[in-house]
């Protein structure tokens, strides 16, 4: 098969596609020859050797921890998925200690694979699982929000933004949205955003609540952080405000003032996806399943490049896209 292996030198460009033995399922795995992969900013962090905590898999590695493909060989012990169908990958170790789905084949526990979303396609579905389960997460990992509270989303146009502006627009909350382009905080209110704001004007904590007066931001999901940005989200949050910490595309906060909780009882917790078990990550997706199709909402493509071009959808990626990005593995 081909494969895009990495050898483990810091860089998006040491990425090479090349022939690579063909995966074998050992018992309780299947195989599947890859139709569409999506990629995440944790791919590239990887590939630059500056992932946020330091798991790194054995050398030649194959990135990926999205797509859907289609199954080719079943192991021993597999029961419930058969030659032939097509199944989406949850967040699992694939692409992160075992070979990812950046190849045209692998092999996957099945505990790991669900089947296809209802009337989304394969694009669609191939890059929301690690977005979905994430903003998920980090929508619910706290008390259960009172009806039509106030969530904040920064980072909105991102795989995790778009996720958490649709489900929580879809759970009956009123969104706040940040993007630092003008083009995608109007889409961000067409996927269900009440307001929305440029993060780099310092007065979109005031205009927020402004805007959102009395009532405050109740949940913030931070997939951007930063020294800049997290003070400016602790100053717009209500009472009783919970800060879901997901990513740190900001950077470091480097100093931080602790005093600037106490006053509202505000908390702030890391979301980790690393911490649910395959089982947890099943029972998420289909409870976010359903609330997106009573919603209607669908996930977002940015754009779809083929297989040949991993690098420049990782060029994409860091330019800034609205949803995801996706590869056409399959020819
Ligand atoms: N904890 C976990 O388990 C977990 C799971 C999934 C993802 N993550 C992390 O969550 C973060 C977001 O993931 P994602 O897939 O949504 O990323 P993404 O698709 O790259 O989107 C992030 C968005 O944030 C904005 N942004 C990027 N850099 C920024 C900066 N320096 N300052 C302000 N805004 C910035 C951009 O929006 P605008 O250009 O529109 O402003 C961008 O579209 C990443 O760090 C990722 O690694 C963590």
């Amino acid at each position: 098969m081909k494969a895009w292996l990495w050898g483990g030198e810091a860089g998006i460009d040491h990425l090479r596609l090349t022939e690579a033995p063909d995966p074998v399922p050992n018992e309780g795995e299947v195989v599947l020859e890859v139709d569409y992969a999506a990629l995440n900013p944790a791919d590239r962090m990887m590939a630059e050797r500056r992932y946020p905590y330091p798991v790194y898999p054995p050398t030649p590695h194959v990135l990926g921890r999205d797509g859907v493909g289609t199954v080719v060989d079943v192991g021993r012990g597999v029961k419930d998925i058969h030659v032939g169908d097509q199944r989406v990958l949850l967040r699992s170790d694939v692409g992160l200690l075992r070979w990812g789905m950046f190849a045209e084949r692998v092999s996957i526990p099945a505990i790991n694979l669900a089947e296809m979303p209802v009337g989304w396609t394969e694009e669609e579905s191939s890059g929301a699982s690690v977005g979905y389960l994430s903003a998920y997460r980090a929508l619910t990992m706290w008390e259960p929000l009172e009806p039509n509270s106030v969530v904040l989303v920064t980072g909105a146009s991102g795989g995790v933004g778009v996720a958490a502006v649709q489900l929580a627009a879809a759970m009956g909350h009123t969104v706040v949205a940040l993007s630092r382009s003008e083009a995608k905080r109007q889409r961000l209110k067409e996927l269900g955003a009440a307001f929305t704001f440029n993060p780099e004007d310092a007065s979109w904590p005031t205009r927020t609540k402004q805007a959102l007066n009395p009532q405050g931001v109740k949940l913030a999901v931070d997939g951007v952080g930063g020294g800049t940005l997290l003070p400016q989200v602790i100053e717009a949050m209500g009472e009783s405000g919970r800060i879901s910490l997901v990513g740190n595309l900001g950077g470091p906060v480097t100093s931080f003032e602790t005093g600037t909780l106490f006053s509202r009882w505000l908390r702030i917790g890391a979301m980790a996806l690393s911490l649910y078990t395959p089982e947890e990550h099943r029972a998420a997706w289909q409870n976010l399943l359903g609330i997106m199709a009573r919603s209607g909402a669908r996930p977002l493509v940015d754009s779809v490049f083929p297989f040949e071009e991993l690098p420049q959808a990782f060029e994409r990626l860091a330019s800034g896209p609205m949803g995801k990005v996706v590869v056409k593995v399959r020819p």
